[in-house]
Parts: C-alpha cells; structure tokens; sequence
C-alpha cells in the first residue's frame, strides 16, 4: 500500500492488519458519483471565493468529470487497499493533475465529505424506492378493481369474523403502501440539509460559502450546527424506520399469501415462474418469494438495531464507530428494493380463486352479527339480539345446519320479531352489500377508497 494521506504524522507504516480493518472502500465504493458530484460543487464554490485559484478549481472539476466516466465505463478499478472511496478520488485526482489536485480537500474534512456523500447516495435511493413503491401500489389498485365484487372471510384471530371483498382486503395494504410513500418523503425532507463546510467539527477559518454548496447540490440549506453536520446519522435511523416499516407490510402481506396458496385455504394460486418445487416432494409449490420476504424483515429490523446501538453512546463529534452505518442503510435499501421489485410480478401474475374465497366466507357463521343486527333493525337492544344469535349458532352447530338452512320455525321460538325476510338480511351477498359504512368492504364503499387512494397517490406524486 502506498503511504496514507495522512503519513507525515507518523514514523512507522500502518499494520496492515489495521488497514485492511479500517478499510471501508468495498462497501462505500458505490457512492463515487456522489462523492465527485459533492467535490465538482466544494472545488466551485472554492474557486468562486477565491480560496484556490479559478484555473484549478477548473481542472479540478473536469479531472472529476473524467474519474467519474472512467470509474463508470470500468477503465478505472477502484483499488481494494485504498482506505475509502473518498480518499481513492482524492489520491486519483493528484496522480493525475498533480498539485493543483492537493488543493481540492481546502477547507473540508473526510467528516463533512463523507456525512455528504452519505445525503447525497440516500437522496437518489429514496427516489428509487419511492417509484417502486408507486409501482406497487399501482398494482394492488389493478387487482383490487377487478374484485371489489370479490366476497371473502374477514378474519380476526385468524377465525372467520365477518364478510368483506378481496378489494377490500388489498385496499388495506394499499393504505398502508399510502404511508410508507409520504414517510419516505417526510425522511427525505427533513435529510436534506446540506453537511459540507462544517469541516473536521468545527468549520473553518476560510471564507467559504456554504449556501453555494449547498444550492449547488439541491439542498434546502446548510445545516445549522458543525458538530451535528458531521456527526448527525438520524436519517439513516429514520430511513431504516421508513423501511421497516415497508418491510412490516410486506412481511405480513407475505405472510398472508402463504396462507392463501396453501390447501387448507386455496384463495390464489402463484404464477409458477414465481413459485419453486420441492427437491423430494414432487406435489410441491412453494411461495419462496413471499417466505424470503417474511424473513428479510428480520435483517432489515437488525439493521435498525445496528444503527441505534452504534449511535447511542458516542460523544460528539465523529467518530470511527460512524463507519458501520454504511453496511446497515446499504443493506436495508438494497434489500427493500430487492423485495419491492420481486412482489409487484408476484402479486401481478397471481391467480384469485374467487369461488374458494366465497365458498369459505359461506361457512362458519360469518353472517352471525348481520343476525343479530336484523333483531336490532326491528327495535331489539343489541346486547340481547347478540345473545339470541348466540343460541341460535350453538342450536344450528348441534343440528349440523348453518344460519341460511335454519327452518323459520326455529328462529320464531327464540322471538316473534323473526319473519321470511331474515334469510335475505343475512344471504352472503346483503351482509356484503349492506356493509356500506365509509371505508367499509361494499363494493360502492371500496370503489370510493380506490378513488381516494389514486388521489392521495397522485398528490404524494406531485410532491416528489
Ligand atoms: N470511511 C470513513 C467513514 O465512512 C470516512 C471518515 C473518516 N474520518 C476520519 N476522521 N477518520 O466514516
């Protein structure tokens, strides 16, 4: 290894143990546009005050420009041994231009740069999730228009609880979709304060001008304070949250269709490009997409943890320990958009077995509340409606019947209220129908939430 930047304090070579430690140029490589993009406005920005001649400010940014292009076509290898992608740049910079390149790292620290390059690579990643995300929920909408008709089981306790629409159910998920779209956007906003300037901890004696730097580079504004523009990691914590969160949904919507595919419930049947078998059971189709899903939240989870603990107890400012945020914020958005991109062809392709759906919704008294709401409609207090329902399900699981296939005779022993009429109030498709409070599974109350849902969408569109 050549001799550190920083060589001249010391009088022996680095172990290179310690080195190949210390290194963080195989995990922080893929920020090099960011870390030239942030230099090519640092070296403006010192050219315009006149803190290095114009001329090198100059070269120094058409030296970048090319860097860039080579690393990008791969006529420049990033080199393994180098100590991180902010000190390769700067080495390849004055192997190439000479001194004038030693004048770029004027009047900045590796600990603004690289609490820089670490907004600016988030910045792009959080767009790229954030289209995903869109994708996403443009899918589930596509699914949920053409099943708002669609009667399934509603579950609590995972037992049937009462009738609802697939629309209904996805609608959910797509709310949820909703939130992690506009949290994405409120971590960007409140991540997008530009660090550079703030120096080492404590900014610097130039005049520079970090509103420059700042405006150049798409900021709202230079950030306030110089300890906490170096030492400040709460995006990465707030992103991972976001993206737990993403993961939190995905997981169970996961988690779900694993249920679904499943004989016991046979709601959907997975494309088989998006299934696998098994190597000795040849009836096997396994949903291994949605099983990696369920459990890459646990490593992104992890991760969150990571970056809590390794915040929680270093004093101001920078500190080594900052290093091991990378791994855990890469990790988490690679796996996000890793997962997002598989599910939205998963979910596309997925047959909905509509007849399974409303087979299971006709059994286990799913209409048993709709019963007890008849008595109630016909001036009963709801309290002994319940119970009179109550009777009449344990009456119907002793006989071997259902609600629908009880003779009249035996509902008007429990009160003269009941007529004919109860086997329309609690048919599947009247307690469907009738569940037409706002945001309830009607299929006219599910058409509103997808209306309202790709209003919403298109509003957090706009603010991106
Ligand atoms: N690779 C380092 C990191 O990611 C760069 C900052 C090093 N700063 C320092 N003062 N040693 O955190």
């Amino acid at each position: 290894m050549a001799d550190m930047m920083w060589a001249g304090r010391f009088s022996k070579q680095v172990d290179d143990t310690v080195n190949a430690f210390n290194s963080s140029i195989a995990f922080d490589g893929c920020m090099y546009k960011h870390d030239i993009q942030g230099s090519i406005a640092h070296a403006t920005m010192l050219g315009d005050c006149g803190i290095i001649p114009k001329d090198d400010s100059v070269k120094i940014i058409d030296e970048l420009k090319k860097i860039s292009a080579d690393i990008e076509s791969g006529d420049l290898q990033l080199d393994p041994s180098a100590e991180d992608i902010h000190m390769f740049i700067e080495a390849e910079l004055t192997k190439r231009i000479g001194d004038v390149g030693k004048r770029l790292h004027t009047a900045r620290s590796r600990n603004d740069q690289v609490a820089l390059d670490l907004r600016l690579y988030l910045r792009d990643e959080i767009k790229e999730i954030q289209e995903l995300v869109i994708k996403l929920i443009n899918t589930v909408i596509d699914i949920a228009k053409q099943h708002t008709e669609t009667v399934m089981p509603g579950y609590t306790h995972l037992q049937r609880a009462q009738p609802i629409t697939f629309a209904h159910h996805l609608m959910a998920y797509v709310a949820m979709l909703l939130r992690d779209l506009e949290r994405l956007g409120d971590v960007n906003k409140r991540m997008n304060y530009c660090p550079l300037g703030c120096g080492a901890l404590a900014g610097t004696t130039y005049k520079t001008n970090r509103q420059q730097t700042s405006d150049l580079l798409g900021f709202t504004a230079p950030m306030e304070n110089s300890l906490d523009g170096v030492s400040d990691r709460d995006y990465c914590i707030e992103l991972n949250c976001a993206l737990s969160l993403i993961m939190t949904h995905l997981s169970r919507f996961s988690e779900e269709i694993i249920l679904w595919c499943s004989w016991e419930f046979k709601f959907i049947e997975l494309d088989d490009a998006f299934a696998t078998g098994s190597s000795i059971m040849p009836q096997k189709k396994n949903p291994d997409v949605t099983e990696l899903i369920r459990g890459k939240t646990g490593r992104v989870n992890g991760n969150l943890v990571t970056l809590l603990t390794m915040m929680k107890g270093i004093p101001l400012a920078y500190n080594k320990d900052m290093q091991e945020d990378k791994e855990a914020i890469f990790d988490s958005v690679d796996n996000v958009k890793l997962c997002v991109k598989t599910f939205i062809p998963m979910l596309a392709t997925m047959r909905v077995l509509k007849d399974n759906m409303r087979n299971a919704a006709a059994k286990g008294f799913i209409n048993a509340t709709d019963c007890a709401d008849y008595l109630v409609k016909k001036g009963m207090p709801f309290r002994d409606a319940y119970k009179i329902t109550g009777t009449l399900v344990a009456l119907c699981i002793e006989k071997g019947l259902t609600l629908e296939t009880l003779p009249i005779e035996e509902y008007q022993k429990m009160t003269e209220l009941f007529t004919e009429d109860v086997y329309q109030a609690i048919s599947l498709d009247t307690c469907v129908k009738e569940r037409k409070s706002y945001g309830a599974p009607a299929p006219d109350a599910v058409v509103v939430q997808i209306e309202n849902a790709e209003k919403k969408l298109d509003e957090i569109v706009d603010l991106i």
